[in-house]
């Protein structure tokens, strides 16, 4: 019998009492729909399950993303997408360094991301501290937090989201030794708007949605005022009080929607400190033609 256990702060909950192995059934479907709109982020502890699994637990919830330009899908299955920092044979079993700032998935995208499911495998510890978390912030609370004068101002404007924004900064600032996009590649992710303000399709309120990864600059606004606005959003959006840290255990499977929440992958272990998670993203679609082609 599934069990709600919510976290007692601004997001989370834990789901007890479901084999993730065995397809929902439909009750529970709508149990866990239900969680993630009221909690933002879910942990189902102890999962065994195989890749297929992952899929098609994954894929109740929309269409899910194939991101063609990944070099470390799962063999026969591109929807999954492994992030590690292992390697084998001189060889990196995952991407890296995915996730490590605040952003949120696919902002940069016309399309835009519904949740992500990660799958952790192998999850990293010293000194019997756990390494690695998913830090969470709370985006409804977020856009409620927000002056009164500001929201009017921002009400109906639009954000301009660059997918290079957090490429280039993961290069410049963490070290990373992603090379820089090429030509072909900016072409196929150009810059895209979205509202300022979404109405979340879950909860039906509003959420701020602009990342610190992704957000460029507020199309409306004068270039000095949208840089200004921006970095108070930025600042804004991870106060303490909006946050949540997930600690990873090993067989979890964290189920989170992308629309509510801004994520960022702690960076906290070293090379020989494993970390091996496995990745689907489902797509907003379903939501209908406002979130399938989310632009203003
Ligand atoms: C992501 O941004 O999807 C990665 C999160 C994580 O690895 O904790």
């Amino acid at each position: 019998m599934l069990e709600v256990i919510p976290s007692g702060k601004t997001l989370g909950a834990t789901v007890a009492g479901l084999d993730l192995a065995q397809p929902l059934t439909a009750q529970d479907f709508v149990a866990v729909r239900n969680a993630l709109g009221e909690h933002g982020v879910l942990r189902f502890p102890k999962q065994q399950l195989t890749a297929q699994q992952l899929v098609d637990f994954s894929a109740r919830f929309g269409k899910l993303e194939i991101n063609v330009a990944n070099a470390y899908q799962e063999p026969g299955l591109p929807q999954i997408m492994i992030l590690s920092n292992m390697v084998e044979n001189g060889k990196p079993v995952g991407m890296s360094d995915a996730g490590q700032s605040w952003h949120t998935d696919m902002s940069y995208s016309r399309a835009i991301a519904f949740a992500n499911v990660l799958y952790g495998i192998k999850i990293p510890r010293r000194d019997s501290k756990t390494l690695g978390n998913t830090e969470f912030c709370n985006m409804h609370a977020a856009y409620e937090g927000l002056p009164g004068e500001l929201k009017e101002k921002l009400e109906g404007k639009t954000v301009l989201h660059d997918f290079n924004k957090f490429w280039e900064m993961m290069r410049r600032d963490k070290g990373s030794k992603r090379p820089p996009l090429t030509e072909a590649q900016r072409k196929a992710k150009p810059p895209v708007s979205h509202p300022i303000f979404l109405t979340h399709p879950l909860t039906g309120r509003k959420v701020l949605y602009a990342n610190p990864g992704y957000a460029m600059r507020i199309n409306e606004l004068p270039e000095a005022e949208s840089a200004e606005i921006l970095a108070f959003l930025f600042e804004h959006q991870t106060r303490a009080e909006y946050r949540y840290a997930h600690v990873w255990e090993e067989g979890d499977l964290m189920f989170w929607e992308d629309i509510g929440t801004i994520h960022n992958a702690v960076a906290d272990y070293a090379p020989h400190e494993h970390r091996y998670i496995k990745r689907c993203q489902v797509m907003a679609s379903e939501f209908g033609e406002d979130f399938a082609q989310c632009v203003a």
